[in-house]
């Protein structure tokens, strides 16, 4: 394991006591989740699922991903949720930063779809797709949710235009359940390739099934390695004692900063290319946790950018929250600050300096600040952005959320909460079941 977890920033504020008085329970809540009678017990499919993963199963993905990028410029990515952000975490943090202008050799340009209903947005795709050869890969589990089945059904349409329905078949792969849901219908009455989500994995546990590693394969990504580190840490975290078990300790420390009055917690990276992990993360634990009135609001920031914008907050504002940075030792290029002779900007006492020495001083200083402003600190490090570290880290938050879920006496797997703006929308919008509601909705709106 080469993740470091440090929880000194925290025991200023909830002391090594406190935390380890988590222990019984967080390891009550880990025998709970390895002998799968937990709540949620029939969603945890995803706690095997790296060593469960064959090289063929791999090898095939690949092999789909490298059929379906030939004369292919623009892969879109359909889903929402637990659908599209796994992969886009991925992608982009192991992407050059200014990939979509520069020519990607063989691996086609990847965009997302159908996680909103932006008019333009879609509109402009579409234009997009007028000018660039595109495919599709349609990703939901229920294969029901609106957002992907629309964004779905005006990209087919404009595929089959374009190319004709024998030609867009053969640009098209579906995800989605065995055999339930409209998108499985669909699959298999036009006659997508098609890859199954497991039944017993839920979204924002799937980036580890085809759904993440479809579209990172795509993108040119070694999705060998990425599983390789999840297998790793799945192995890891399964026999180490809490004392040197990084996802038992930070299940635990977030318990006992939340019982101590920390409602919120704000993942900090000082990475840009991470940006999409903490959005990953905020689903994972806002959605495992957020429910009968109880968790931990998950919140990101990309530093130092947003100590521009919301630093005054984190360093003065109300005290309710935690933060946990995610660090990366090392970048994967180096560059140097020049020296110069007239020194106008005043910068030559950082000459000669790595611009990631002056990030990581950025860091610590952020650090001891915002420590001395009373924000409690959980520090995780990685080595560095490569496939191989990534699928370890994945699999280590998706281990500490089941553990934090069921320490706070949560079914980390459900998301019940997400079917109400569904019902109302659906009302409003006059769909067939819903007319009650909807004459309910129009009284309440004035409409
Ligand atoms: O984690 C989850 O289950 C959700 O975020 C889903 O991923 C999201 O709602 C999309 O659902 P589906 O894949 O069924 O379209």
């Amino acid at each position: 394991n080469n993740l470091k977890l440090n929880l000194e920033g925290v025991y200023p504020f909830v002391s090594k006591e406190k935390v380890f008085a988590f222990k019984a329970k967080v390891e009550e809540s880990q025998r709970l989740l390895h002998s799968k009678t937990g709540k949620g017990n029939d969603f945890l499919g995803w706690l095997h699922l790296p060593s469960s993963i064959t090289t063929e199963q791999l090898n095939n993905i690949k092999a789909t991903a490298e059929s379906l990028s030939q004369a292919t410029e623009v892969v879109v990515v359909i889903g929402i949720g637990g659908s599209y952000l796994g992969s886009k975490a991925v992608i982009d943090a192991l992407s050059n930063s200014f990939s979509q202008l520069l020519d990607n050799g063989a691996h086609p340009h990847i965009v997302y779809a159908g996680q909103n209903i932006g008019e333009d947005y879609h509109y402009e795709l579409l234009q997009l797709l007028e000018k660039k050869s595109g495919a599709a890969i349609v990703i939901s589990k229920s294969g029901t949710t609106t957002e992907p089945a629309l964004a779905f059904r005006l990209i087919k349409n404009h595929l089959e235009a374009k190319y004709c329905k024998l030609v867009a078949k053969n640009r098209i792969v579906a995800i989605t359940d065995e055999s339930k849901g409209a998108l499985r219908t669909l699959a298999t009455q036009e006659g997508y390739t098609t890859y199954v989500i497991p039944d017993d994995v839920g979204g924002r546990y799937s980036v580890l099934t085809p759904v993440g590693l479809l579209p990172i394969a795509v993108a040119g990504f070694d999705i060998h390695e990425l599983v390789r580190g999840a297998q790793d840490m799945e192995k890891f975290l399964m026999d180490a004692p809490f004392e040197e078990n990084p996802a038992m300790q930070y299940a635990a420390v977030r318990n006992a900063l939340y019982s101590n009055g920390k409602k919120m917690e704000i993942l900090a990276n000082f990475e840009p290319k991470l940006h999409f992990m903490t959005e990953w993360w905020k689903q994972l634990y806002g959605e495992s946790e957020g429910k009968e009135n109880k968790g931990i609001f998950t919140a990101g920031v990309d530093f130092t950018t947003d100590l521009h914008s919301m630093g005054q907050y984190i360093q003065e504002g109300e005290r309710f929250f935690f933060e946990t940075v995610l660090s990366i030792a090392k970048t994967k290029h180096q560059l140097v600050v020049p020296t110069d002779k007239d020194n106008l900007d005043q910068l030559n006492f950082i000459a000669g300096k790595r611009i990631d020495q002056i990030n990581k001083m950025a860091e610590l200083g952020t650090k001891i600040a915002h420590i001395d402003g009373n924000v409690p600190n959980i520090h995780i490090e990685i080595p560095e952005l490569t496939e191989y570290n990534l699928g370890a880290l994945i699999y280590f938050f998706e281990k500490a959320c089941a553990l934090s879920g069921y320490t706070l006496d949560v079914n980390p797997f459900d998301q019940p909460g997400v079917e109400a703006y569904k019902k109302n929308m659906f009302a409003l919008l006059n769909k067939k079941g819903f007319e009650k509601e909807g004459d309910v909705l129009r009284k309440r709106l004035g409409i």
